[in-house]
């Protein structure tokens, strides 16, 4: 079953093996979307139970998924997709054979710069690394590497949830090569997203409109002018949006939140984004606090069981 001959995808190679480091929502996810499109993947994380962890949100979405792509066999489709993830807590034996790595750890420059740079050494002089960051600088991270290898490194921004969310953004720094962008364009493609570029700036494009929406929205009613609730409602109903901005801080995270908006704050000390739309907020930080967290610590703006029309991950 390896070979589906696709003729018309000419390009240099194209990526058939992806090694996915972290197997959190994100790494899970995107581990789930690459097999379900007939790539080979390697899933690592530093523990077995982290890589338990991952396979058992894989199974669990992959339930749903099933539902909808093979109705009368879900069994089978299930097997044929995780028959395509292998994982290992062993790094170097990870990147091995790899045609592209992403990377979806923790936010931390200094533990993905050493991934990165400890990586550098093990992988193909062909692998193409991305990084899914969604707070940090690309290129401060693409620097643990080799010139050649920064020629070939990306970021590749998924949302969450990545099985149901069409959007990657492609984050080119100065480096990266168009070989690499092209490369990273026809594997977003294969997994069935549809890639929008953008360079490396705070945020790039979705987070960087989100964030200071869920910040004005906090702001708004840290000043009593409306209720979440309300908000919710009006942005749900009158701007059509999915999820209004309180519902979307409970699913991304309060804590996401205010480390981006805090990482932010520096780059703002550089002019690179304004200041007034990433000062402080007293709420949410009293929030972080006292471990209101959202959704995954059962209590944001909403109890868990409160909030509805809105997805288990
Ligand atoms: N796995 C597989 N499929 C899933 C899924 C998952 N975890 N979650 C949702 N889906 C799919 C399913 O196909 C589901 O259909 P089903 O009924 O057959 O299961 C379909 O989505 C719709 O899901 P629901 O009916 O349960 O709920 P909704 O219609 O409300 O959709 C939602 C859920 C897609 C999450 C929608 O509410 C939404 O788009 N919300 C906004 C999400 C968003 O903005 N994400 C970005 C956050 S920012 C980010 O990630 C960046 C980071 O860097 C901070």
């Amino acid at each position: 079953s390896a070979s589906g001959s696709s003729s018309t995808t000419g390009a240099a190679g194209g990526v058939k093996r992806l090694t996915v480091f972290g197997a959190g929502l994100m790494g899970a996810g995107i581990a789930q979307v690459g097999a379900q499109n007939g790539l080979k993947i390697v899933l690592s994380d530093v523990t077995d139970q982290a890589l338990q962890n991952g396979l058992n949100i894989i199974t669990k979405s992959l339930s749903r998924v099933a539902k909808k792509a093979q109705p009368d066999d879900i069994e089978g489709f299930t097997k044929t997709v995780m028959s395509n993830i292998e994982t290992t807590t062993d790094a170097a034996k990870a990147v091995e054979e790899a045609d592209l790595v992403v990377e979806a750890i923790i936010e931390s420059l200094k533990v993905k710069r050493d991934l990165f740079g400890f990586l550098d050494t093990k992988a193909k002089d062909s692998c193409i690394f991305a990084t899914n960051t969604s707070s940090l600088s690309v290129t401060e991270i693409a620097e643990a590497c080799g010139n050649e290898r920064q020629a070939r490194f990306a970021g590749l921004h998924f949302f969450n949830p990545v099985p149901a969310m069409k959007l990657v953004e492609i984050i080119r720094t100065p480096q990266t090569s168009d070989e690499t962008y092209n490369a990273l364009r026809e594997v977003t493609l294969k997994m069935g997203k549809a890639p929008v570029t953008c360079k490396d700036t705070p945020g790039f494009i979705v987070n960087r409109l989100l964030v200071p929406y869920m910040l004005e929205a906090i702001r708004m009613v840290e000043r009593g002018d409306a209720t979440p609730e309300d908000v919710d409602q009006a942005m749900e109903l009158g701007a059509g949006y999915p999820m209004g901005p309180f519902k979307l801080l409970d699913f991304v995270g309060l804590d996401t939140t205010s480390y981006i908006a805090s990482g932010w704050r520096e780059k703002a000390e550089q002019g690179v984004i304004s200041k007034e739309l990433v000062e402080p907020i007293p709420m949410m930080e009293e929030m972080v606090k006292s471990g209101r967290l959202g959704r995954k610590s059962g209590k944001g703006f909403y109890e868990v069981s409160g909030v509805h029309g809105a997805t288990e991950t």
